[in-house]
């Protein structure tokens, strides 16, 4: 019986153009890198964590386009042109983005392995607040759109209460703030 072997797949190495945190980065990379191992191994951002590389624990959440994505479920490649937002790109100079404040301020967190994730899934979250949302600004509604970072530290209190707070801050979605349940 003739024998055939299987060729290994040649790996592919694409160029790509990138801005993250405001500054512009031309990139060659292999078509399969994820964009978490891009941002954490080839750009040393390593705010964004890798729990479980499979979408299920938000710890890599980034903002992709302003849109907040899970970095290790994103292809690198197909983001060619796309603009990326880091915990590390959040702060403006020494400035604290009102997040990051409301966490500390909070103790919205023990270890801190999901806090950039976190942070930066309720900065989406607010975007999506002047958008169409399904009745008042609530702490279930917060739940229930921050239910896909885990925090296996249980925090989940005052990560609630201090997303509610720079939430109900911000312009628009003042006016729908409910009663807290
Ligand atoms: S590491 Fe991406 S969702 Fe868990
Ligand atoms: S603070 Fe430890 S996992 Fe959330």
């Amino acid at each position: 019986m003739a024998l055939h072997h299987r060729e290994a797949a040649p790996v592919t190495q694409v160029e790509i153009d990138l801005t993250i945190n405001g500054e512009n980065h031309q990139l060659v990379v292999d078509t399969r890198i994820s964009l978490l191992d891009l941002l954490r191994e080839r750009l040393g951002l390593t705010g964004a964590k890798k729990g479980c590389d499979h979408g299920q624990c938000g710890a890599c959440t980034v903002l992709l386009d302003g849109r907040r994505a899970n970095a290790c479920l994103a292809l690198a490649v197909a983001h060619d042109g796309s603009e990326v937002t880091t915990i590390e790109g959040l702060a403006t100079g020494d400035q604290l983005h009102p997040l990051q404040e409301a966490f500390i301020e909070h103790d919205a967190f023990q270890c801190g392995y999901c806090t950039p994730g976190q942070i930066c899934s309720a900065a989406g979250f607010i975007d999506e607040l002047d958008e169409a949302v399904d009745g008042p600004l609530s702490d279930d509604l917060i739940r229930e759109r921050m239910s896909g970072n885990i925090c296996r530290c249980g925090a989940y209190p005052n990560i609630v209460s201090a997303i509610r707070e720079v939430a109900s801050a911000r312009s628009g979605a003042a006016e729908r703030v409910g009663g807290a349940a």
